[in-house]
């Protein structure tokens, strides 16, 4: 599976999230090199733990964000986060308890999970906190 290459297409317009995304978007990817070495499902486990931590700490951020600027849509931007969070746990839980290798659609899957939340909502998120910012 190719990189995700982080370019001006994921870019929400504002700095401090769009950093966020690049540490995740970093993390995927050493994450994709893992499962093509063949590294040991304990590295995998650790990396994947990594992406899923690093990714609910960023989800604080931006939701600490949409407070700040009384952002309408945050429930319903929360709730988004809540969910995804939700797949990756059981993602992961899925793996642990198969005892079973990462293998591409794992990753196929993780690569939506982490790019059609930053297309949808964050763009809109993104857009309304460029304003008022
Ligand atoms: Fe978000």
């Amino acid at each position: 599976m190719k990189d995700l290459v982080w370019d001006e297409i994921l870019s929400v317009g504002v700095d401090e999230i769009d950093e966020d995304h690049r540490k995740l978007v970093n993390l995927f990817n050493i994450l994709n090199h893992a499962v093509v070495d063949e590294e040991s499902p304990d590295y995998l486990a650790a990396i994947l733990a990594e992406l899923i931590n690093c990714t609910a700490w960023h989800f604080s951020h931006e939701e600490r964000l949409m407070l700040k600027h009384r952002y309408q849509g945050f429930e319903e931007h929360r709730a988004e986060h809540e969910e995804l969070i939700q797949s990756a746990r059981a993602l992961q839980q899925g793996i642990l308890r198969a005892n079973q290798p990462m293998v591409d659609e794992h990753i196929e899957f993780l690569e939506r999970w982490l790019t059609e939340h930053i297309l949808t909502a964050d763009l809109r998120l993104g857009s309304y906190l460029s304003q008022v910012m």
